[in-house]
């Protein structure tokens, strides 16, 4: 693996199920609350009262436990920074735990901030390998990085195993679950954080809700655990389109309801479509299903390039030989990649 951010090459007017995007695009109130920002509401610095209020109220957490961030990825960033700065008192260099498969941003930011990744190894049905995770936890291990619902794999983690992890942990290091994905199966260890100051919670509002590309994400966690992540954040690092953009799209749940039963009825059609040709595949609690096709991963995801369908080969990932990613979105984008694939496969043979 690299140890920069790779950007994807771009698409141009192809169909986008290779990032986990929302295919549908934000909710039209975003666009109205965006069109009614005024010039002094961008040259000014921004006013987080309201955003912080109805976020937090949505997020059933109070405001002394949610923090703001652009992006997820920079909510990463902020929680390994603050595990570099607890350094061990004799000077090793923090460890990071990483569960693969894993969201490439994990390995990238720790190694750029100067920590150790500890490699935690899959199972191969990609259950959470509790035990591997416990007995890599040291007395150098500053952050635990688990994913619920798993990238690439969508496979849920259960919070008696964060639990576990959490309490073996402790008192030296934090673990971020990383929630990007959580609207897409409710599952959520939010509940664990009264007990358990040394978990964050983080989400994104980039998936579900269609703000990718405005960047807004959040940490949830007890007061005092934020507040080394507070002190680290830039104080305005979330911009006023973001703010007004996530006030609009928490306002419009019809919006969430819908394409959350879009991508439902889209991971359907994708499992069918593994069982009709025997390929493996893994339910998935996320917007996207990974199923393993075999040797011909790379050809097919690179015939469906050509025909303008951006889907992932997942090959190069620990446990994930053959295997390809498709987002599943809009019911008709999967039906139109699932074409595609057929035809690809009824070719080849
Ligand atoms: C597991 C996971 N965490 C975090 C992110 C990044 O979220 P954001 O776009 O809010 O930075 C992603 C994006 O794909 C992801 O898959």
């Amino acid at each position: 693996m690299s140890n920069t951010y790779q950007r994807p090459a771009p698409t141009g007017d192809g169909l986008r199920l290779h990032l986990n995007e929302n295919t549908a695009g934000c909710s039209p109130r975003v666009l109205e609350a965006l069109a009614r920002l005024s010039g002094t509401d961008i040259s000014f610095y921004p006013d987080y009262d309201a955003v912080y209020r109805e976020a937090a109220a949505y997020l059933g957490i109070p405001e002394s436990g949610l923090l703001l961030v652009n992006g997820l990825d920079e909510g990463i960033l902020m929680a390994t920074i603050v595990a570099m700065l607890r350094r061990p008192v004799d000077g090793s260099t923090p460890e990071f735990i990483v569960v693969h498969p894993a969201f490439d941003m994990y390995a990238i930011t720790a190694r750029a901030c100067g920590g150790a990744v500890v490699d935690v190894q899959p199972r191969p049905d990609f259950t959470f390998p509790l035990d591997r995770v416990r007995s890599a936890i040291t007395a150098r291990t500053r952050l635990v990085f688990i994913t619920s619902p798993n990238n690439p794999t969508g496979v849920r983690v259960t919070n008696d195993d964060i639990l576990s992890v959490a309490q073996a942990a402790r008192p030296g290091a934090q673990v971020l679950v990383d929630e990007a994905y959580h609207d897409f199966c409710g599952d959520t260890a939010r509940p664990l954080l009264d007990s358990c100051p040394n978990i964050v919670v983080g989400r994104t509002f980039a998936k579900a809700h269609g703000l990718a590309a405005l960047r807004v994400g959040a940490l949830m966690s007890t007061s005092d655990t934020l507040e080394p992540l507070r002190a680290v954040t830039p104080p305005f690092s979330l911009n006023v389109a973001a703010a007004v953009a996530l006030r609009a799209a928490l306002a419009d749940g019809e919006r969430l309801a819908w394409y959350v039963d879009q991508v439902k009825q889209s991971r359907e059609l994708v499992y069918a479509f593994s069982v009709r040709h025997g390929f493996e595949f893994w339910p998935s609690g996320a917007n996207f299903v990974l199923t393993r096709v075999g040797p011909q991963s790379g050809p097919l995801v690179g015939h469906l390039a050509r025909v303008g369908i951006h889907i992932r080969d997942k090959s190069a990932d620990p446990g994930c030989a053959g295997c390809i990613r498709v987002t599943t979105g809009i019911v008709e984008h999967t039906r139109r990649c699932i074409d595609a694939m057929e035809e690809f496969l009824c070719d080849a043979r």
